[in-house]
């Protein structure tokens, strides 16, 4: 058998905050504190506890050529433990699963750094609802409470401000003012399908194609995009638009078209949505969620190993999110976008590996109900007419 270290990983020391049971023996109350390394690699979902033999075996061993099992250097025991665990990557069938992930990694052409804040940002079964609820840190009053003033609202620069005309609105700005994130869908009303098709087309359909040749072309769309490449493709979890069978979507930006997906899951699309929203009620009534999912690949096929390229394809859906808040607006209905995702949950949906695509954000259309019951951030009473 012939081994290679992973592709990316960093050690981090970790300190661990326990009670001194020698202590409390002696009638005491003492916490000592001891220090443990961390394996963090990018093909593994988990941070992995090493023994200070074991961090120091892994830098023993390269990660572009493969060596002999009997040719590594520390105790066996050692690097079959980082073997299992996936840190020491093998050519064998046995260990094919860690090894296919890692190649996802290596072909992927990600800075290391990026691709472990990507790995180890991710999500599964998080009820953000439940903790924020439990914690008391709904209101902005509860956060002002807890942890008491935020830094300033306004930066102030020493020197002479000097003011700018107000110049007079336009439709374009009565639209803007009516942007509000929704927190209050309509469970019962649907959207028209016509609705949702000039949302996708005023925000992620390709306005042309520029073929450079045959293998290789680039799409212009209504939104930026970091080196012209448009790596995010958009997922649907469609509930209720007419003429659309409730389920899941994916969306060909050049035909303008959708395509359903197979159901991973028998479970009813709402219970669905709530756990990709991490329980978040307010925004699971969306008539349709639109889930964000870069292909790194794509981005990173221009930017190798760039430090800026994983900010880029961030930055890139936080653009499509607006566009979609600005087309459901101009159309009177309203939308939301959340980060706080499950996205190892929301992978497991719509069967997307995690490697080489992972959702970002997921964004929501639908009508606005009829009462506020969840708070929305409309402080001039736009969308809520003050009583
Ligand atoms: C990147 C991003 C992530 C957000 N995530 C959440 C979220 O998880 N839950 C939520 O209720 N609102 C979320 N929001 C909405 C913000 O809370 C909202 O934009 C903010 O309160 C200002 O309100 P407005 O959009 O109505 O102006 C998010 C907004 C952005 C841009």
């Amino acid at each position: 058998m012939k081994l290679r270290r992973c592709t990316i990983v960093m050690f981090e020391p970790r300190e661990e905050v326990s009670v001194d049971f020698n202590a409390m023996l002696a009638g005491r109350t003492e916490l000592s504190t001891t220090i443990a390394w961390f394996a963090l690699a990018a093909h593994l979902e988990q941070p992995v506890p090493v023994s200070a033999a074991q961090r120091e075996l892994l830098g023993s061993v390269g990660s572009s050529e493969w060596t002999d099992a009997g040719d590594i250097r520390g105790a066996p025991g050692d690097w079959r433990a980082l073997l299992e665990a996936g840190l020491l990557i093998a050519d064998d069938e046995q260990h094919a699963t860690h090894r296919l992930r890692d190649e996802g990694m290596r072909d992927g052409h990600w800075w290391p750094l990026a691709a472990l804040v990507h790995r180890h940002a991710r999500w599964s079964g998080v009820n953000s609802a439940a903790q924020m609820r439990d914690s008391n840190m709904v209101t902005a009053r509860d956060l002002r409470r807890q942890l008491g003033a935020p830094p300033p609202a306004v930066q102030i620069h020493p020197g002479t401000y000097q003011p700018l005309p107000a110049v007079d609105a336009t439709d374009y700005d009565r639209m803007l003012e009516r942007r509000t994130t929704c927190r209050n869908f309509d469970a019962a009303r649907s959207i028209a399908c016509g609705q949702l098709a000039q949302l996708l087309q005023r925000t992620v359909k390709a306005q042309a194609v520029v073929q450079v040749e045959a293998d290789t072309a680039f799409l212009k769309k209504n939104v930026p995009s970091g080196g012209g490449l448009h790596p995010t493709e958009t997922y649907l979890l469609v509930q209720r638009v007419d003429g659309l069978a409730p389920g899941l979507y994916h969306y060909h930006p050049v035909r303008h078209a959708l395509v359903a997906l197979p159901r991973q899951c028998g479970r009813p699309l709402h219970e669905v949505a709530l756990a990709m929203l991490s329980g978040q009620d307010w925004f699971a009534n969306a008539a349709a969620h639109l889930v964000l999912v870069p292909r790194f690949a794509r981005t990173n096929w221009k930017y190798r190993n760039h430090a800026k390229a994983y900010r880029a394809l961030l930055l890139d859906v936080g653009h499509i999110s607006q566009a979609v808040y600005m087309a459901a607006t101009e159309c009177g209905l309203a939308a939301f976008v959340t980060a706080a995702i499950n996205e190892v949950d929301t992978e497991a949906v719509f069967a997307l590996d995690g490697v080489t695509q992972s959702p970002i954000a997921v964004v929501g259309i639908g009508w606005r109900g009829d009462t506020p019951d969840t708070a929305e951030f409309d402080p001039n009473g736009v969308v809520w007419a003050r009583s």
